[in-house]
């Protein structure tokens, strides 16, 4: 049963996500697909729009697929935060032994929905919820949502999502790290000299800044996808893949997460907004312009993240997220540190740079192994080097006919279906995660930083590049 139902998540990611699993016989037999909102509509009404959304995706659809789809769908009009409303969904849920309930809804009625869903008897045994992002907006209040969730479903019922994690490429972080040799004895203080995470978009916040201006970049990327990202890179191996075996692992990283001071919000972060500029060749407003009024959020934020444990001690990983930048790209850079001694004489001195993994993750999904070479040809004074990418497609290597990118959800829908949690946010994790969060908004506030505007189709304000140059680094890009 899908909560926000006519909503824009349930429009542009659920539903086409259930679509696909559907095309491609990944739904069980008799598995039904209930949408609610509060909006009076008609079933047909309701296909109809959903016919539509899909329609007009860029994959196309497949006619017969839809009609198969189209009989699992249903709508009911309910305020799901009343014992009318749910009693209306109970009804339209008849015989359904095990719902899942999907809440794409405003983490504020999450308490509500829940407690309405025990009243009318739906949350029994077997029963799962599923609970967007952000849950709460600081430690406080998302400890009030995850305890009011928590009184009606056990922790092993509940799935919070984080979408990255149901990105093909951040699944394969898991896999390059744990399934080669190659990489994990390199993978320390010893080898790495620091690393970088960069969330870049291209869009603005538009018409969604009623949510956005409450949380801003910090709490609306990093505390959730970026802080995802992190743990996968920094984690210990897990001993297997089993949920808890993953997550503890991810608990470690961020409890071992260096609590933020004013000095650090000072000299190792940065808050942006964008104001009008070019992205993409177009005219983009600025912020504010959309907002209709001045606003203090920040659109933009880098900072430098310390981990104080033994793997990590003394590697910095710095950490980008901004909207309205030049170009999309969420890259994963791995820096290594240089040769310890050069053996190749002054003239190739310079040529001599240090190894880098990249991993790309959007637009495309690359990896990237940046080594040294020897540069072809004579040249006078002894040989000169180069840096090359030893580079894996995975696009072209995965891309046989008919091959489709999956949308993120497309995964996390099965996994919710088979009760599979590994990729699913575990309740210590959200909160541990905004505690430290929670840290650098009140460094920010303790130092009276406001935001720094930025040209619309920049990389961020000034700030962004000198905070990683003070420590003798440069933006991988
Ligand atoms: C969402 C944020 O969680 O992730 C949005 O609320 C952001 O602000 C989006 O645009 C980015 O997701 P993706 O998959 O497009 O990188």
């Amino acid at each position: 049963m899908l909560f926000g139902g006519t909503g824009d998540l349930a429009r542009r990611m659920l539903l086409p996500s259930l679509y696909f699993l559907d095309a491609d016989g990944f739904l069980p037999d008799g598995f039904r697909v209930v949408a609610t909102a509060r909006q009076e509509m008609s079933r047909e009404a309701f296909r109809d729009e959903v016919h539509a959304a899909l329609k007009a995706r860029a994959e196309g659809l497949d006619e017969a697929a839809w009609r198969r789809f189209a009989e699992r769908l249903d709508y009911v009009a309910a305020d799901a935060t009343h014992a009318e409303g749910a009693a209306a969904l109970k009804e339209a849920l008849g015989e359904a032994r095990r719902p899942i309930f999907y809440l794409a809804l405003s983490p504020s009625l999450y308490g509500r929905v829940c407690a309405a869903l025990a009243g009318a008897g739906l949350a029994g045994e077997g029963t799962r919820i599923v609970l967007e992002k952000p849950i709460g907006r600081d430690l406080q209040s998302s400890r009030v949502i995850n305890a009011a969730v928590g009184e009606v479903f056990e922790e092993d019922r509940i799935f919070r999502i984080d979408h990255y994690l149901g990105k093909e490429t951040v699944q394969n972080l898991i896999a390059l790290r744990f399934a080669n040799t190659l990489f994990e004895p390199l993978w320390n203080n010893q080898l790495i000299d620091h690393v970088q995470i960069t969330v870049a978009e291209t869009e603005g916040v538009g018409d969604r800044w009623p949510y956005y201006d409450e949380y801003g970049a910090l709490r609306d990327m990093l505390q959730n996808h970026m802080l995802q990202l992190l743990c996968l890179v920094a984690m210990e191996p897990p001993t297997d893949m089993e949920p808890d075996s993953v997550r503890n692992e991810k608990v470690k990283v961020l409890k071992s997460l260096r609590p933020f001071t004013r000095a650090d919000a000072q000299n190792a972060s940065i808050r942006g907004q964008y104001a009008g500029g070019v992205v993409g060749g177009a005219a983009a407003q600025a912020y504010e312009a959309e907002r209709g009024q001045p606003s203090g959020t920040e659109t933009f934020v880098a900072l430098r993240a310390d981990i104080d444990n033994w793997r990590w001690a003394g590697v910095p990983f710095f950490l980008r997220t901004g909207k309205r930048l030049p170009e999309r790209r969420t890259q994963i850079a791995i820096q290594f540190k240089c040769v310890p001694h050069s053996i190749f004489g002054e003239d190739s001195r310079h040529d001599l740079v240090a190894n880098r993994l990249v991993i790309d993750l959007q637009p495309d999904e690359d990896i990237e192994l940046l080594l040294m070479n020897k540069a072809p040809g004579i040249s006078q004074g002894g040989m000169r080097l180069q840096s090359l990418p030893l580079s894996l497609s995975l696009l072209r290597a995965y891309s046989g006919p008919g091959a489709r990118r999956r949308i993120a959800y497309e995964r996390l829908l099965l996994d919710v279906i088979h009760g599979n949690s590994t990729l699913f946010v575990r309740r210590d994790e959200v909160e541990e995660a905004w505690k430290w969060v929670d840290g650098v908004a009140q460094s920010w506030a303790d130092a009276g930083m406001a935001p720094k505007t930025y040209p619309a189709g920049s990389w961020g304000p000034p700030g962004a590049f000198a905070l990683i140059e003070r420590v003798g680094r440069a933006w991988s890009d």
